[in-house]
């Protein structure tokens, strides 16, 4: 399966109420990359342009991931929910979650990334089934041991430093986002040494 095949396998899904508005936003980005980026859903900015992370959260993780040296053009982008669940951006409920995981990881294993970052919590849950939060688990690795991706990194969404009322506050985030992805890149270092990853690389 490509992600045309994919594309054209949940193009017209109706599992939730948000796909009546029939605009599913499919991850895209570089096909062979190593790095694989998984947020929650797109917002308006995402639906207009058919592309995740494009809205301020997107390029303030541009920025974040910029740091540890990672170009847009070399990952790949996708999310937990294909659909923009409303004009609020609410949280996925379960169902929905539940609705769109086989897609997520479908989508994965046609990438076949060597390492994950989820985005925020809703990320983190939809792959590990459930039970995260994310300021407890943030900073963290996490596996599954068979493909679509042996390994996940969680961070948290950047959209938690946008919303930030004070100056103080804005910056003491960045610290902690500042601290996951530079040991984020460091722990990559390390594991693209010590891992002999197998016949499912594409790299
Ligand atoms: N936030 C997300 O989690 N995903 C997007 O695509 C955009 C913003």
């Amino acid at each position: 399966m490509n992600l045309n095949d994919l594309k054209t396998k949940y193009g017209s899904c109706k599992k939730c109420i948000n796909c009546k508005t029939d605009t599913k936003v499919f991850g895209c980005g570089n096909l062979t990359a190593k790095i694989a980026i998984v947020g929650e859903g797109p917002g308006k900015d995402e639906v207009a342009k058919l592309t995740p992370f494009v809205g301020a959260a997107g390029q303030l993780l541009d920025k974040i991931l910029a740091a540890i040296d990672l170009k847009r053009e070399d990952l790949f982008f996708t999310n937990s929910v294909l659909c923009r669940t409303d004009e609020r951006n609410r949280t996925p409920v379960k169902s929905e979650i539940q609705n769109c995981r086989d897609r997520l990881f479908e989508e994965l294993s046609i990438i076949k990334p060597r390492y994950t970052l989820l985005v925020g919590g809703t990320a983190l849950n939809t792959v590990m089934t459930g039970g995260y939060k994310i300021m407890e688990a943030h900073g963290q690795w996490y596996t599954h041991l068979s493909p679509p991706c042996y390994f996940y990194y969680a961070i948290p969404h950047p959209s938690w430093i946008l919303h930030s009322v004070t100056e103080k506050e804005t910056q003491a985030k960045k610290r902690i986002m500042w601290n996951d992805i530079k040991k984020f890149k460091a722990d990559m270092e390390v594991f693209d040494k010590a891992v002999s990853f197998d016949k499912r690389e594409n790299k």
